[in-house]
């Protein structure tokens, strides 16, 4: 075999693995009786997989509402590999809206090496039936370059607040809370030079909270709604 072709296998399996480690860790969740995962009831147009059969729940399951199960967290997945999608926290199935958290943003928060995580912009990480909901507000994660002066600049700025996120002397990450929504979904008013910029939104109950409490904020949660399937 051509090395082209063992790499693109092997990245095939590690593109797979997460998956395969949810289906596992499904066993201990799905439970089509209760249709039910921890606190929160789920069902149509959302559905789990049997822990007994391995199977969906219901007859005719809708693409992008499937929900893992994994140790009682129901998780929706994320478009982007290798990023964990979104903790439900509830779910309003008449106003077809629900409240969750941003798993991917934490974990680079958590992570130890933190030269190597992304920090990706929410939305991109969503299905196309999920829309963030314009009540929510936003948080700006700002990554800016320490090489060009950016970062310094960022420092005097009282509407940034330092994170935990920063890689030697090479970048650090800033927060700004407070952001209403853009509906263009460009932010342009809120563009810093020499920073890249990342939208995060966080409830709508966050207003005058401190950018400093950024950590707390993404715990809480922000509101989404969907298109019927
Ligand atoms: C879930 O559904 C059960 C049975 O329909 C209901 O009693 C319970 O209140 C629901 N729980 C939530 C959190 O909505
Ligand atoms: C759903 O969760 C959000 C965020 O924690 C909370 O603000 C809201 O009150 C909850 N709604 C219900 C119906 O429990
Ligand atoms: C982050 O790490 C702490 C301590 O290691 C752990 O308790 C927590 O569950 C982790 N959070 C996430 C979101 O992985
Ligand atoms: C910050 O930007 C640098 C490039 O300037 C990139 O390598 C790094 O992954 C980014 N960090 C995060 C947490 O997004
Ligand atoms: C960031 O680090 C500081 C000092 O190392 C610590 O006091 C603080 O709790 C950390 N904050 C978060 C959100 O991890
Ligand atoms: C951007 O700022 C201008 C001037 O302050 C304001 O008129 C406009 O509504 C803002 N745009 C958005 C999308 O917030
Ligand atoms: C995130 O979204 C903002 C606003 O649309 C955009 O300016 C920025 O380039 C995006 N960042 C990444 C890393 O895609
Ligand atoms: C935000 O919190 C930080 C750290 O707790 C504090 O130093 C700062 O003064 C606070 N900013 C505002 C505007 O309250």
């Amino acid at each position: 075999m051509s090395r082209s072709c063992c790499w693109f296998l092997a990245v095939l399996w590690v593109w797979w693995l997460p998956w395969m480690l949810v289906e596992a860790e499904d066993q201990q969740g799905g439970d089509c009786l209760a249709m039910k995962c921890g606190n929160v009831n789920i069902s149509h147009p959302f559905w789990l997989t049997d822990r007994a059969t391995g199977r969906a729940c219901g007859s005719d399951p809708y693409p992008d509402f499937d929900v893992a199960c994994i140790n009682s967290t129901p998780t929706l997945r994320s478009s982007i590999p290798f990023n964990r999608g979104f903790k439900i926290l509830n779910i309003s199935y008449e106003e077809r809206s629900f409240y969750a958290v941003d798993l991917g943003k934490l974990d680079v928060l958590n992570a130890t090496d933190k030269c190597r995580p992304v920090f990706y912009n929410t939305s991109v990480k969503l299905t196309p039936p999920f829309k963030i909901a314009p009540v929510n507000l936003n948080l700006i994660l700002y990554n800016c370059t320490e090489e060009d002066g950016a970062a310094a600049t960022a420092r005097l700025n009282r509407e940034l607040a330092p994170t935990n996120v920063s890689c030697g002397n090479q970048w650090v990450v800033f927060a700004r809370a407070g952001v209403p929504h853009d509906g263009t979904g460009n932010y342009n008013n809120y563009t810093l030079k020499g920073c890249a910029a990342v939208v995060v939104p966080v409830p709508a109950s966050s207003e005058g909270a401190n950018a400093s409490n950024y950590k707390q904020l993404f715990d809480d949660g922000f509101l989404l709604t969907w298109d019927p399937p």
